[in-house]
């Protein structure tokens, strides 16, 4: 028997396409690629392909990149535009019963045409409160989206093997590198360029899944703004570079003042956890995406929100062989997250 390829992890952000791959060895996981490229503004825009001749481009690129051939790819999905995932209660039932009802059920808390999504669930178990009731995770995601970036991924000479979605993929991420721990209430938080994805774990289950449209695109636009710098000049600054005649005091400022906007709105949606899930807190925050190489950003967000918050790092438990570049890709970890989750999906595991 050969052993099966596994598929690359696929992370095509607005600002960055990232890909890791992972071998399964006796002793536990392999990195054996990590790479990225950077993607032009507008590509990507709410989530969805805006200039897919570009994307495809790109993606070619990044495989060139990483000496990569017709591989399976796992790709990632989000956006509250793309995807919803809800924790719902609903009579018991078998999962072939479920099955067969989901797209009935799923009606009321879907806002897109039912039939223009694809439905997943998963049964968590009997509710809590009521013994006739039980808790399942429903996801639906949109059908010409998901569709879109498969093709996309097929143009530039790959195979879209499965579409997951990037919240998921941080549990995956997560659960390899930290496991579970019982009765925790753990928020999963990616702060991309121009998405924040939330996900909060109980006992190492989704049980709130939320994205919203506000990212690191904030610092840059409030530097450049309040600095009257370019958006070229203000990434730079964000990356903790100097520009000419700009004073670091000033580039604190502005980057505390879109800290404190992307901080309000995550405290939005703890809010709206506790009210929806019931009066619980949140123990810790495990961070990632770019937003987390911003200067002070974690410290700053575990003062704002009085919650610890850790930077996780996806390569914890999987091994680099020194024949990669390790110092970059321990740089560039929290950006890794969402790729190492696909990654670590294989064909037919469900
Ligand atoms: N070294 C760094 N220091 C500070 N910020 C950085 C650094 N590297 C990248 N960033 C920022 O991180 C962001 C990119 O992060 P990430 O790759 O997680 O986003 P993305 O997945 O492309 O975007 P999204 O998922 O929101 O569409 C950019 O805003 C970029 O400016
Ligand atoms: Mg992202």
């Amino acid at each position: 028997m050969f052993k099966k390829k596994s598929p690359i992890g696929l992370d095509i952000g607005s600002s960055y396409i990232k890909a890791a791959c992972l071998n399964d060895t006796k002793a536990g996981y392999e990195l054996s690629m990590f790479e990225m490229v950077p993607l032009q503004t507008g590509v990507i825009a709410d989530s969805a392909i805006a200039d897919k001749a570009a994307l495809v481009s790109s993606i070619k690129e990044l495989l060139r990149k990483a000496n990569i051939k017709k591989d399976g790819a796992v790709i990632g999905i989000s956006g509250h535009s793309a995807v919803i995932v809800k924790k719902i209660t609903i009579p018991l039932m078998t999962e072939d019963e479920l099955s067969a009802s989901i797209k009935y059920e799923a009606q009321q808390y879907v806002p897109f045409d039912i039939n223009d999504v694809d439905i997943d669930f998963q049964i968590l178990g009997p509710n809590s409160e009521t013994e006739e009731q039980m808790d399942v995770v429903l996801v639906a995601a949109r059908k010409d989206i998901t569709k879109d970036f498969c093709d996309a991924v097929d143009m530039a000479g790959l195979i879209p093997v499965i579409a997951d979605v990037d919240s998921f993929a941080l549990c995956n991420m997560y659960e390899i590198n930290y496991g579970i721990e019982k009765r925790k209430n753990i928020a999963l938080i990616n702060v991309g360029a121009s998405t924040t994805n939330i996900c909060i774990i109980q006992s190492g289950m989704p049980v709130f899944v939320r994205d919203s449209i506000i990212g690191s695109n904030l610092h840059t636009e409030v530097l450049a703004g309040s600095l009257n710098v370019s958006m070229e000049d203000a990434e730079r600054l964000k990356m903790g570079r100097s520009v000419e005649d700009v004073s670091q005091a000033d580039v604190y400022m502005a980057i505390a003042s879109a800290s404190e906007e992307i901080f309000t709105e995550i405290f939005r949606s703890f809010e709206y956890f506790r009210s929806s899930i019931g009066d619980e807190s949140i123990d810790r925050i495990a961070l990632s995406g770019g937003a987390a190489l911003v200067k002070g950003f974690p410290e700053a967000m575990s003062n704002r929100l009085g919650i610890e918050v850790e930077v996780v790092d996806p390569f914890k438990k999987i091994k680099i062989p020194d024949k990669l570049d390790i110092a970059y890709i321990h740089d560039m970890s929290p950006i890794a997250a969402v790729a190492v989750g696909l990654a670590l999906r294989r064909a037919g595991d469900g």
